[in-house]
């Protein structure tokens, strides 16, 4: 049977070449270990979404062979000296020899196929995306975030938008330094219930952003694996804008339950948002649903609704997508003068009867639901959800 194996990973292609690994020499070690196919191929020269390609490769050759779960790819790089020292700038780890051949799939996100990892203590992990920048996702993923936390879940966000992180502005601690415990666990920052990490706790942020993809999906594979985040319910992903490689490679290595794809209704944003859906999908990553920001404004005076920004459009590309839309949200003054300030809009008890607060619980209950489809009289919390109550 490994001859078999190895004569089919042999014919396997390089994407960026299309020479097979066999004339490339790039397979290092191939064995089979309790019913377990370890394979490891020397990945120079190839691209993060290359990776991928010949990771679904490999799975579509062994299909016959060995169970998708049981297959672990591991990739070596002698140039991955790189990404290490810039880890270990921020964290502390030590950088790996110049020159050296190692399995690189711990600490710079080269990954794996077939068997991702779940992280430890975590319930549910929703990656939130959006095509493109500035339509509201972050404000987004921490007000939902609230929301989830006021209902009786334990929740949780990784801000892993390295082009603008905000969520320690959101949550009112940018000038918080996380620290990790004795055994060297990162400790979330926590405000208003919610434990967060962010990227902009380890950058300046004056400092261009020139980091790499590959290095990206390393500090995320950190971000999801090497913080305490033991006793969450939802670990919620605020995700950069666009769908290109660094999207990819930030959730490919750990066990993501789902994603949604805020847009908001302009033309031009919905283009984006579908690209955002269809990566998901080709990721096999449940899409939870689509969010509506900016949906409309209702006047303060008069009270009549204006749709700045176009009307049904998101409606029709869920229509067109086969997602669901889980929920449309106002444009509210108020919800971006609490995000500068550091005080969330869902932490201000005073907005409770604005059609804003009433659109983020409706959609975590969307998000409840999906996760636990039970009849809704059965669950906890229903009580304090017909009553209004908080928590
Ligand atoms: N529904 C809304 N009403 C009013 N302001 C909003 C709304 N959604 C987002 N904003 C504001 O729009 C700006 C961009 O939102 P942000 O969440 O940072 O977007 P993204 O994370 O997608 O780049 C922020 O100033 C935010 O406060
Ligand atoms: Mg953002």
């Amino acid at each position: 049977m490994l001859e078999q194996i190895k004569e089919r990973l042999n014919q396997i292609k390089n994407p960026a070449t299309g020479g097979t690994f066999a004339v490339e020499k790039r397979w290092q070690h191939i064995a089979l270990e309790d019913g377990k196919l370890i394979a490891e191929y020397n990945r120079d020269g190839i691209s993060p979404a290359e990776k991928r390609t010949i990771e679904t490769d490999i799975q579509k050759a062994l299909s016959d062979l060995v169970e998708v779960n049981n297959i672990l790819v591991k990739t070596t790089s002698t140039r991955s000296q790189d990404v290490f020292k810039a880890l270990d700038k921020n964290t502390g780890d030590k950088p790996a020899p110049a020159a050296e051949t190692q399995p690189a799939q711990l600490k710079a996100g080269h990954g794996t196929v077939g068997n991702k990892k779940a992280v430890p203590g975590v319930g549910k992990i929703i990656a939130i995306g959006s095509g493109k920048g500035g339509v509201g996702k972050s404000t987004f993923t921490s007000n939902l975030a609230i929301t989830l936390s006021k209902m009786g879940h334990k929740v949780g966000i990784i801000d892993a938008d390295v082009y603008g992180p905000s969520l320690p502005m959101i949550f009112g601690k940018r000038d918080e330094k996380p620290r990790s415990s004795a055994e060297k666990k990162i400790i979330p920052v926590e405000s208003f219930g919610i434990k967060f990490m962010s990227f902009g706790f380890f950058i300046n942020e004056n400092d261009p952003v020139i980091w790499r993809g590959p290095m990206l999906g390393g500090v995320i594979n950190q971000f999801l694996f090497d913080v305490d985040w033991a006793g969450l319910d939802y670990l919620l992903i605020d995700l950069p804008p666009g769908t290109g490689d660094i999207q990819l490679s930030m959730i490919q290595n750990a066990h993501v339950d789902a994603a949604i794809v805020v847009s908001t209704p302009q033309d031009i944003a919905l283009l984006d948002a579908k690209k955002g859906v269809e990566m998901f999908k080709k990721l096999n990553l449940p899409v939870l649903g689509m969010v509506e920001n900016m949906t409309s404004f209702i006047c303060t005076n008069c009270g009549t609704e204006h749709h700045i920004f176009g009307e049904g459009g998101v409606a029709k590309a869920v229509e067109q997508l086969g997602v669901e839309m889980i929920g449309q949200i106002p444009l509210e003054m108020e919800l971006r003068t609490g995000s500068d300030n550091g005080v969330p809009y869902m932490t201000q008890e005073q907005f409770s009867d604005r059609p804003v607060w009433k659109a983020f619980y409706e959609v975590a209950h969307r998000v409840e639901n999906y996760f636990s489809p039970e009849p809704t009289q059965s669950k906890p919390g229903f009580f304090s959800r017909v009553l209004g109550l908080n928590k």
